[in-house]
């Protein structure tokens, strides 16, 4: 079976590609930061190098199965500022849906960034991949990240109570989605 080729994706200002190995050191740096890991479900305050390798290969691993596609997200320049992902495959892809993941390293946040990637993926799932549903939850109190997902035509589904255990704590975690009618008045 030939291997399938990666999408990357350009947009005005930013260029999501595949992860590689030498993104690590770099991805680290950005993750290794309270204020951006607090809204995460791994705990990657102390993510070591060789973790974050893994992480990458198994990111990879995944696309080649087509169970999801994860980019890192750079600047024109090739700077890695942080990640972006769809998955859950194969068995959302039964259902034609999927579910997103993003997160930006603190010093590119506030600038329209992920809404610009997160606009770009969605077009990616909608427009090339044809699914009909795209969903994305935040942690209660995650304010950016729900405002990513309203500017990028997301609703609100809904809050699933007491969702996740972190830090020995129980978080809400707030549900939205997009559906192919909605992205289709949005092309118009
Ligand atoms: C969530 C995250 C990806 C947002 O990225 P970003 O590039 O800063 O997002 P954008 O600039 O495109 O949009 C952010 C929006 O949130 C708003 N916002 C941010 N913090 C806010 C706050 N405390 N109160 C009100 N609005 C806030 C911004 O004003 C902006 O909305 P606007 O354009 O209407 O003004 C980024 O903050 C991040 O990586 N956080 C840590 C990891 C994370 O939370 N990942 C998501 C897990 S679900």
């Amino acid at each position: 079976m030939p291997t399938p080729k990666f999408p990357v994706l350009e947009t005005e200002r930013l260029t999501l590609r595949q992860l590689k190995k030498s993104d690590a050191p770099a991805l680290i740096a950005l993750l290794r930061d309270e204020a951006v890991s607090r809204w995460l479900l791994n705990n990657l305050e102390r993510t070591t190098l060789k973790q974050e390798q893994e992480y990458i290969k198994a990111m990879r691993k995944q696309f080649l199965k087509g169970q999801g596609v994860h980019w890192v997200i750079c600047d024109k320049a090739g700077t890695p500022m942080g990640g972006i992902g769809i998955g859950r495959w194969p068995m959302d892809r039964m259902h034609n849906k999927t579910s997103a993941g993003f997160w930006l390293g603190r010093a590119y946040w506030g600038k329209g960034y992920m809404t610009e990637a997160f606009s770009a993926v969605l077009d990616y799932a909608f427009g090339t991949l044809g699914l009909n549903r795209v969903s994305a939850g935040h942690f209660q109190g995650n304010i950016a990240s729900g405002r990513v997902q309203q500017k990028c035509g997301l609703l609100y589904e809904g809050t699933c109570r007491r969702a996740f255990l972190k830090n020995g704590a129980y978080i809400d975690e707030l549900m939205y989605a997009i559906v192919r009618e909605d992205w289709e008045k949005g092309m118009k």
